[in-house]
């Protein structure tokens, strides 16, 4: 089994969406093994997306992601991270597949609902730095 880390942004839970959208991780079979309501320091944001810094959209980023209230899940599966970035799609919902989560829910490409870990390397990075494990 393998592990990956799941956000789901400000704009799905402000839209009460997160039922919606755990019941689509738990369908396609993922466990869910912690889960952490939460809000994003300004230090973690900057943490969690250091890879971004020099991107056009790093500042608009980083607003969004601590403008509101996020849902942390570290996901379980075998092969979690490519197959949970399959689950939520591209990140412009309109390049997305019918039937991924940002193809259902996001706004844009820029509040697009959900976050999936990139490679096995960052799950741990990201779980580490949101879960202090
Ligand atoms: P994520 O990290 O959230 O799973 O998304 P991703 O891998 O599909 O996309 P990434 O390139 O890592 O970008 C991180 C997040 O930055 C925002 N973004 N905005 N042009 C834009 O306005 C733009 N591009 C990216 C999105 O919230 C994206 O998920
Ligand atoms: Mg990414």
């Amino acid at each position: 089994m393998n592990r990956t880390l799941a956000l789901i942004k400000p704009d799905a839970v402000d839209r009460n969406i997160i039922g919606e959208i755990i019941t689509l991780i738990e369908q396609n079979g993922f466990i869910v093994r912690n889960m952490k309501f939460m809000k994003m320091s300004q230090s973690i944001a900057e943490r969690f997306y250091e890879a971004h810094k020099e991107k056009p959209f790093y500042d608009k980023l980083v607003t969004y992601m601590t403008s509101g209230n996020i849902i942390a899940l570290i996901l379980e599966k075998d092969n979690a991270v490519r197959l949970f970035r399959d689950l939520i799609g591209s990140t412009d919902p309109e390049l997305a597949k019918e039937g991924t989560i940002r193809k259902l829910y996001a706004i844009d490409k820029s509040f697009n609902s959900v976050h999936g870990s990139d490679s096995d390397a960052n799950a741990e990075r990201e779980i580490a730095i949101i879960f202090n494990h």
